[in-house]
């Protein structure tokens, strides 16, 4: 165990309305309980604003130390996730969107399509994945081994960066 605590918030309109099943949600949980993280909550939600907002809020507010959405990064008129999270965020912590990107851009052009945010609000790290299965995979392989350092320096548990 890290002894870090995580929640997952899958953002569909399809999902919420029972049409479809939360295959992101669950590759998250097993990703994030691979490597030690106790999921607290998996949530679903169907793509609005006011209701994305309290929820992560709520999140922040019992100090969850990783907060993973997944969905409603895209150009769709309802994909409201990153305007959700930028609105809820105390700092900036754009780095780990941008090296989702980066990877991703690897693996396809489209990746240029995820407008997925990451944030710290208060003591909670909230980072933005897109809805499939298969970019939420691509994306947490290649930023999961480095967030627990940032939570670490967030909650103060440690400062030392070890020269990495
Ligand atoms: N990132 C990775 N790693 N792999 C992918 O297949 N798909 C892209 C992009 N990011 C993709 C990816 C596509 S096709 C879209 S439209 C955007 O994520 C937004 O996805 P969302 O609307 O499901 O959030």
């Amino acid at each position: 165990m890290t002894g870090l605590t995580a929640a997952i918030v899958t953002l569909s309109d399809k999902g919420a309305a029972g049409q479809r099943e939360d295959k992101s949600g669950e590759v998250i949980r097993q990703m994030l309980t691979d490597v030690g993280y106790e999921v607290k909550d998996m949530i679903l939600l169907p793509d609005d604003f006011e209701q994305i907002k309290t929820c992560l809020i709520g999140l922040a507010d019992q100090k969850i130390n990783l907060v993973v959405t997944t969905g409603g990064t895209g150009f769709s008129t309802r994909d409201v996730t990153p305007e959700a999270t930028h609105a809820v965020a105390t700092r900036n912590a754009s780095g780990i969107a941008e090296a989702i990107r980066w990877h991703s851009l690897q693996i396809t052009g489209r990746a240029m399509l995820s407008r997925g945010a990451s944030v710290i609000r208060d003591e909670t790290l909230i980072v933005n994945l897109p809805g499939s299965p298969k970019a939420v995979r691509e994306s947490l392989e290649y930023a999961l081994p480095h967030l627990q350092h940032g939570i670490e320096i967030l909650t103060n548990k440690t400062n030392e960066c070890g020269g990495n």
